[in-house]
């Protein structure tokens, strides 16, 4: 086994199994990155504290600089039976600087070094998840553009409801997407990386040493630079695990949307409603039936659903009722953490190409839209503006559509005299005239279409 960062106290050494329990390197090693960032903008406070030379600053970064190349072009060989991330790297240095690295832990704890770890992959992988809902937006705008005016069926209760366009159908989760957008923006600007917080009292080093250390560093990394601030309560800081809760939550309401929309695919494309052609790349066959084309990729967007939304209340569960301030429970928020990440990430980059697959189906949507009782709304609306209390209207056209289906008789074809029994305002010119989508459509102004926007 690997050394550890701890053991002076102990007569006995630790138990194999437990050992192996309560290591974390075999998820955790996704934090390198940040943890050399830390590492570095520690080195360089402690230098601006007297606590290291300039030397051996320089000397310490340097070797954490080359560990990171090593990180970021894949080379670095993790030692599996380091105890975590912050150990694995703290003896790779040893390895290399010898006992100069013994004194880069000065005044830090790893209970600092997770969570500026943790934050930081967090704000790195909510731009990915950005751009990635960026390119679907786009390309659903892409899609409703296509079929812009074109009318569909639109339901509620899963029951046929109005006609609406299908632009605005697709431009729905546009929506839906457009908010999940603006939720991690504001997760990502709201969301400050600390340092300094110790092991959870602070440290002897000003908040001068740390906040030059972290311009010093961060300039240089042009993008990222006034990211890291010196702590301003370092209890909360080293327990605070609210910003892994609150970008799982804004995982699951995009799980939530994906899994909404595939759902809508998987019905749609069913011979029972046949309004749309999946694209075939994202189906698969049955190993027995030959006519099979399933939709699999949705069905496990919709089923991943399942483990997103565990991620979160795991996390949740974990925190609830823990005392100040770190505690070893912790640990455990990473691996529910990066495997919702590591979900969403796969399925928005390929839903973004499915849909751009998407074929309608437009002779049998045709078909659909002569259901009568998609314009049952529109007509009583029209025996409103004649002067007919809405509810009677209502009454009076719910008693046409039952006389319609009794007789099997299409209301259309309801002869004058016969439409007059049950209002004397209805008539066949009139009522040929409201019961198609382009009627249905253009009687809607209430909506402001000029908003939709793409974020460039
Ligand atoms: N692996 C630990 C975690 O993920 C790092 C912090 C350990 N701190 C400690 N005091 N044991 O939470």
């Amino acid at each position: 086994m690997a050394k550890k960062l701890w053991g002076g106290r102990f007569k006995k050494s630790i138990d194999k199994d437990f050992e192996e329990f309560s290591k974390s390197i075999q998820y955790d090693y996704k934090l390198a990155k940040y943890d050399i960032y830390h590492s570095k903008i520690h080195a360089l406070a402690l230098k601006n504290s007297g606590i290291l030379t300039a030397a051996e600053s320089k000397k310490i970064i340097t070797v954490l600089d080359g560990i990171l190349g090593n990180i970021e072009s894949g080379d670095f060989k993790f030692n599996s039976t380091s105890e975590d991330i912050h150990t694995e790297i703290q003896n790779f240095l040893e390895k290399k600087v010898g006992k100069l690295a013994l004194k880069l832990h000065t005044l830090r704890s790893r209970n600092d070094q997770v969570v500026f770890d943790a934050k930081w992959f967090c704000k790195f992988e909510a731009v990915q998840i950005i751009c990635l809902l960026n390119e679907l937006e786009k390309n659903l705008q892409t899609i409703s553009r296509k079929h812009k005016d074109k009318a569909f069926i639109g339901y509620t209760h899963t029951q046929r409801a109005q006609v609406v366009r299908f632009d605005d159908y697709i431009n729905a989760y546009y929506f839906m997407f457009k908010r999940d957008f603006q939720r991690v923006s504001k997760f990502f600007d709201g969301l400050n990386v600390y340092i300094g917080a110790g092991a959870l009292a602070g440290s002897s080093l000003t908040k001068d040493a740390y906040d030059q250390a972290a311009s010093y560093l961060l300039d240089k990394m042009k993008e990222l630079s006034k990211i890291v601030k010196p702590v301003e309560n370092s209890l909360d800081n080293v327990s605070d695990r609210d910003f892994i809760v609150e970008f799982l939550s804004i995982l699951s309401i995009i799980q939530m949307h994906l899994s909404r929309f595939s759902e809508d695919m998987i019905l749609y494309s069913t011979q029972e409603f046949n309004y749309i052609d999946l694209p075939e790349e994202f189906c698969t066959g049955s190993s027995l039936m030959p006519h099979k084309k399933n939709p699999d990729f949705l069905e496990l967007v919709r089923g991943y659903t399942g483990q997103v939304n565990g991620n979160l209340i795991a996390v949740l569960t974990t925190m609830k009722g823990l005392p100040l301030t770190y505690n070893r429970d912790m640990q455990l928020d990473k691996e529910p953490l990066f495997s919702s990440v590591e979900i969403l990430k796969n399925e928005l980059k390929i839903m973004a190409k499915f849909v751009k697959g998407i074929k309608i189906k437009e002779e049998i949507i045709a078909k659909a839209l002569e259901d009568e009782c998609l314009y049952a709304t529109e007509l009583a609306e029209f025996l409103v503006h004649e002067n007919v209390a809405f509810k009677e209207a209502h009454d009076i056209v719910g008693k046409l559509i039952r006389y319609s289906q009794d007789k099997k008789v299409k209301i259309r074809e309801i002869s004058d005299k016969q439409l007059r029994g049950f209002h004397k305002a209805l008539n066949q010119k009139e009522i040929k005239k409201i019961m198609t989508p382009q009627y249905a459509i253009k009687s809607k102004k209430s909506i402001n279409r000029k908003v939709l926007k793409i974020n460039a």
